[in-house]
């Protein structure tokens, strides 16, 4: 059906780039799901050619067929965009040469290898912005805790000194914005490089059991990674690991402070946490949408896909599909686990999901054990989860008892 067309109530199409922060599409998705959950779209054309439709899929059955189906559609279109800036990108790969890529950084983030940084890093990093607000008895947790703690563990993940990581955070915002603004983007991709350089260099001499250190000596079937690709990974890192995981803990957060019968039962339980985590990243993950390419002339839940099309994936409404989940709308501890979409699915299923689950539960644990009495500040205008592509509450202004 095309965007906008079918029902007059209802405009699909996607909101200006300079709203995208401010969005709130769930109204959208949800009307798609039960009305047209394929939605086409006019593409826009820079050639004499005719420009492709564009679909975007909103169910669950649709985007889970899609993401595992790398043969039909392809991930391609990542690396279109992203190259220039990132360089080689594993995102942007499809088959074997994903797979090779893949295996040769999956070992630094599994469960079992992530576990010693828990204690090492991620408790002291939270431990330290915790301290910086802990007397003041109110804050803005965006501003002071959440938006600062991820960057900071990915960058003693990497071995990137921690006193640079604002640095690091500037680069990388400059090149997830790169095909907006070029030049930027170009430079602050050889900026990265070339800060790098000199740190890969000296793991290559010496390994210091960072993640680093692991990348330049990773070995699979006698194969090794490119510097292209060690580099193309460390840009793809930063945005991938940081960008996604404050702002779910952000909206984490939230949940728990609108809902103080809950902050209570978590606070008193803390076995809570993972199931407060978990439904939060199926009500309202960071991530909302994922991008691949058709590679054949195809269909998908009953509609003509032509070769060549590019396919936008609905995660945060294929985790909302009525299908799957009573009441998909709300935000309930007590919901029964079942796998939502929140990392993607099929080959490219977030790498950083174990990472990003220990963050949060680390995270939701340390704030409630150091802020007594956390409530959200009754002066202060009522937070929101927005946005298109990546949602999060942009602040949390909170009250507790200093101590
Ligand atoms: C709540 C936090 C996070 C969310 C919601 C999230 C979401 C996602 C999603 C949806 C994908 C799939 C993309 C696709 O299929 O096109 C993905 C891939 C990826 N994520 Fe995450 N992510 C999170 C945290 C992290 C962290 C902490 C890291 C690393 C430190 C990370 C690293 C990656 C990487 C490297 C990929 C690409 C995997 C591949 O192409 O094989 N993510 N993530």
């Amino acid at each position: 059906m095309d965007a906008g067309s079918m029902d007059a109530e209802m405009d699909y199409s996607a909101p200006p780039y300079d709203e995208w922060d401010s969005a709130q599409p769930y109204e959208q998705w949800d009307h798609a799901r039960r009305h047209c959950p394929v939605i086409r779209e006019e593409g826009i054309s820079f050639t004499d050619e005719p420009a492709l439709h564009r679909f975007t899929l909103t169910s669950w059955d649709d985007a889970d067929q899609v993401l595992r189906d790398w043969r039909t559609f392809s991930a391609s279109i990542n690396a279109e965009v992203m190259r220039p800036y990132m360089g080689e990108l594993l995102l942007g790969l499809d088959g074997d040469e994903h797979r090779r890529y893949r295996n040769l950084v999956a070992y630094a983030f599994r469960r079992s290898t992530l576990e010693r940084w828990r204690a090492e890093l991620i408790v002291p990093v939270i431990d330290a912005l915790l301290d910086g607000i802990a007397g003041a008895g109110r804050a803005d947790l965006v501003a002071s805790v959440t938006s600062r703690f991820p960057v900071q563990v990915i960058c003693g993940i990497v071995g990137v000194p921690t006193a640079d990581h604002e640095q690091f955070n500037e680069w990388s915002i400059r090149i997830n914005y790169g095909p907006l603004y070029p030049e930027e983007g170009s430079a602050a991709s050889q900026a990265m490089r070339d800060y790098l350089e000199p740190l890969v260099e000296a793991r290559r001499a010496e390994p210091t059991g960072d993640l680093l250190s692991e990348l330049v000596h990773a070995e699979v079937d006698g194969a090794r990674l490119t510097d292209e690709k060690i580099y193309g990974f460390l840009r793809l890192l930063l945005p991938a690991g940081a960008e996604t995981t404050y702002r779910a803990f952000g909206s984490c957060l939230l949940a728990l402070l609108d809902r103080p019968g809950a902050m209570a039962r978590v606070r008193a339980d803390r076995s809570l946490v993972p199931a407060a985590v978990e439904e939060t990243l199926r009500w309202e993950t960071s991530v909302t949408m994922v991008a691949r390419r058709a590679t054949t002339d195809t269909e998908v839940g009953g509609c003509p896909v032509p070769a060549g099309s590019p396919v936008s994936i609905i995660n945060g409404s294929a985790s909302h599909d009525e299908a799957r989940w009573d009441e998909p709308a709300e935000w309930d501890l007590d919901r029964e686990s079942r796998q939502h979409m929140a990392f993607g699915t099929g080959p490219h299923q977030c790498l950083g999901m174990h990472l990003a689950r220990m963050e949060l539960e680390v995270g939701v644990n340390a704030v409630l054990d150091r802020l007594p009495n956390l409530r959200l500040d009754p002066d202060a205008e009522h937070p929101v989860i927005s946005g298109y592509a990546f949602r999060g509450p942009p602040s949390l202004p909170v009250l507790y008892d200093p101590s």
